[in-house]
């Protein structure tokens, strides 16, 4: 897959899908040729044009006035002369800023290595992928620079990281070093990307990249509800269903920094990876210093096909364990149903109209520790409230089982209440500054991390629950960002590195706890979807995606979260009506499907439900379970966006193409209101296909489409049509 071309220089990483060319230029700079479609053997014709840019300086001992760092299309670009943004910056001990990296060598080895410390795609098969490593030097110390290309043997996917390593006599402070910078020639092109807050999770956005930078980014200790590690750049043409499209992903859950720049002659450099904002890692003599991994997809099949090839990447080489590929419970949770005032008796009675509905887990939530009346106390006291469950967890987990249900917690375990006997014991293992106040978010601090001591304390409490009471699922939530990121325990010159130590610290606590405990269905969550992420992923293989339930809203947030994530991992319930975040009404049919557009749950007072809403729910939870397969690992295909106008519509088809689920919805009804017509996608167009009663053609579904809106009443009315292929 990977191919050298020791005379002209030239990597070519190719699969049948897609080509990745690299050239070493004039000077040793890994330049960037190609990122695309698959080539059959590249020619060496698209060498970067030399010309005399006036202002654009040449490279040291450089007789070419023709060649300059500033304008060539680079790899990982950081020299002098280049005055665009740069994939890393390095502070000497000398104090100067400046490095001068030069190719040095090159590695090709079978497979994927994994990065030690941080989450990853990973290979099940040496012959899945091939990595190429291209090694740098600088130009006066013993420091290399290790760019690392993985490319998948099936996949249209490069996995970038790079490593820094300090071989020199000297210590080299890092102040920036991204995952991957890829350059494009100059070409018109859209930025899509999504941002939002909370409860407005991953909004999304298209806009035209013009002169200048765009910056995206979340300094908030988390990789955000404000903006997904994610952005995309497409041709103006590209569509859902056709053009061309680059995506890219960072796997990671901390501070992130995306760029795009498009500089004088139109070409666009875009560069993702960790935050600069307030980081500086020391790399003493001898150290290396890993970069969080960063993923690119490359699509000419439109923004379906980017997703696809997204879903799949993560579904098999990012997520793990016992919950891979097993189908997710329909689970019950109490918080909009009770939120913190519940006792044993409460629960159990929501629990056990949950288990008549047909449902399978029950989720205690937040409010069973301490003494948590409200969430202004308890966090980091991981011990039964006795006023609330008199028998404990045991005992509530004891009669919930007895039911014949599976039993979730809730905890929260990266943060610290001030009324807390941890805090009363460990003032100083909250984040803060000595001597200045701490800022409060939602009552409470974040606990330091990136400190062993606090993180063996949290792990020796929830393992103790963990192994006492019979558990299926534990919801992992984190209800505010960070500030006065400092640590006691760091020197002043480190204190640049606390939050990146922290999520190292996390993702140390969830390898151990997830190895551990590999039975128990890991559910992500911050605040809903504030860190909904590939490197959560590969700890917990579902997220709560947003604590806004209402319907209509949910119709957007899980339609752009499938823009990267497959909906195996979106956390969707349907919660009673008016719609706490929203008051909005909506019938509990369109709830219904729209939360069975995802792993599919209950969170509202099931004790409090009319005989007829009781009906409804039980043909939802034995229509879910006879579909959640192909929901939950189907092809997932957007077909109308709510962003755009007053429909939305995607469906999900199994692999064979002779099962498919197609969700239709109309936002505001109108009189005398148009007949729409909705094109299915991704079936078989030789097959017939049943359609509520109907036999019609895969051919006909896609190309003349069906009338979809004719018996719709009522605003945001909703439906789900069920297609099985005949024989
Ligand atoms: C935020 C979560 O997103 C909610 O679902 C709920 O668990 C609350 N926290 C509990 O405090």
């Amino acid at each position: 897959m990977i191919t050298y071309d020791e005379k002209e220089q030239i990597f070519h990483l190719s699969n049948k899908k897609i080509s990745y060319l690299i050239q070493i230029e004039a000077g040793g700079i890994p330049a960037h040729l190609y990122f695309g479609k698959a080539i059959r053997h590249y020619h060496n014709h698209f060498r970067y044009p030399r010309t005399d840019r006036s202002f654009s300086p040449n490279p040291p001992l450089s007789t070419d006035r023709q060649f300059s760092f500033d304008t060539v299309m680079q790899e990982f670009p950081g020299n002098p002369g280049d005055y665009r943004t740069l994939s890393y910056e390095l502070l000497h001990e000398s104090g100067s800023k400046v490095s001068d990296f030069r190719y040095y060598g090159y590695k090709i080895e079978e497979g994927k290595p994994l990065l030690s410390g941080l989450p990853a795609t990973y290979v099940k098969e040496p012959a899945d992928a091939q990595t190429l490593t291209i090694t740098l030097k600088d130009q006066l110390y013993d420091l290399y620079l290790d760019l690392s290309y993985t490319i998948f043997a099936d996949q249209s996917v490069v996995a970038r990281s790079n490593q820094l390593r300090n071989e020199s006599n000297e210590l080299v402070y890092i102040s920036k070093l991204a995952s991957l910078t890829l350059d494009f020639s100059s070409q018109a092109l859209d930025l899509i990307h999504l941002h939002g807050t909370w409860s407005k999770e991953r909004m999304l956005e298209r806009e035209r990249i013009t002169a200048g930078i765009k910056l995206l980014d979340s300094k908030r200790g988390s990789s955000s509800h404000h903006q997904n590690p994610f952005a995309a750049l497409a041709a103006p043409e590209t569509t859902e269903k056709s053009g061309e499209v680059y995506g890219f992903s960072l796997v990671y859950s901390g501070n992130h920094q995306i760029t795009v720049e498009r500089d004088p002659y139109e070409q666009t450099r875009l560069i993702m990876g960790m935050n600069p904002h307030h980081f500086s890692w020391k790399l003493n003599r001898g150290e290396v210093f890993q970069s969080p991994e960063a993923i690119m997809v490359y699509s000419d099949q439109g923004l379906n096909g980017m997703s696809k090839s997204f879903h799949h990447l993560f579904q098999n080489h990012l997520v793990r364990g016992r919950y891979q590929y097993e189908e997710r419970p329909i689970l019950a949770n109490n918080w909009e149903a009770t939120f913190f005032d519940f006792n044993e008796e409460k629960v159990l009675a929501i629990a056990e109209e949950a288990r008549n509905l047909g449902a399978e887990l029950f989720v205690l939530d937040d409010g069973w520790y301490g003494h948590r009346d409200n969430d202004d106390s308890s966090l980091g006291d991981w011990v039964e409230y006795k006023k609330k469950l008199p028998e404990g967890l045991l005992g509530l987990s004891n009669k919930i089982h007895d039911m014949g249900m599976q039993f979730g917690l809730w905890v929260e375990p990266e943060m610290i209440s001030e009324d807390s006997e941890l805090f009363r014991q460990h003032p100083d293992w909250a984040l803060h500054i000595p001597g200045r106040g701490k800022t409060i978010g939602r009552g409470q601090f974040v606990l330091d991390f990136s400190r062993k001591d606090v993180r063996d304390n949290i792990y020796q409490q929830l393992k103790q629950i963990f192994n006492k009471v019979p558990l299926e699922y534990v919801k992992w939530d984190m209800n505010r960002n960070m500030t006065e990121v400092y640590s006691v325990l760091l020197s002043a010159e480190q204190q640049g590195e606390v939050a990146h130590r922290y999520i190292l610290g996390l993702y140390e606590f969830l390898e151990q706890l997830t190895t551990e405990f590999p039975d128990i269905l890991f559910e992500s969550c911050s605040g809903g979807g504030g860190r909904f992420d590939p490197g959560m992923l590969y700890y917990m293989p579902q997220v709560w995606a947003s604590d806004n339930t209402d319907a209509v809203s949910r119709m957007q947030i899980q339609y752009s979260t499938s823009l990267v994530y497959p909906i195996s991992t979106i956390g969707a319930h349907v919660a009673a009506v008016p719609n706490h975040q929203t008051g909005r009404i909506t019938s509990l049919e369109t709830r219904g499907n729209v939360a069975m557009s995802g792993v599919f749950g209950y969170e509202l007072d099931l004790t409090h439900l009319s005989a007829e809403e009781k009906e409804v729910m039980k043909e939802q939870v034995h229509f879910y379970k006879e579909h959640r397969q192909l929901i939950q690992f189907g092809d997932y295909y957007r077909l109308k966006s709510p962003f755009d106008g007053n429909h939305a519509s995607w469906m999900f088809v199994d692999s064979e193409k002779s099962h498919a689920l197609v969700f239709y919805s109309r936002m505001m009804a109108e009189a005398s209101s148009a007949f729409h017509v909705l094109k299915l996608t991704g079936l078989d167009s030789t097959k017939e296909y049943e359609v509520e009663g109907q036999v019609i053609g895969g051919d006909e579904l896609m190309n003349i489409g069906m009338y979809i809106d004719t018996e719709m009443w009522g605003d945001y009315a909703s439906k789900m049509i069920a297609l099985k292929a005949v024989e």
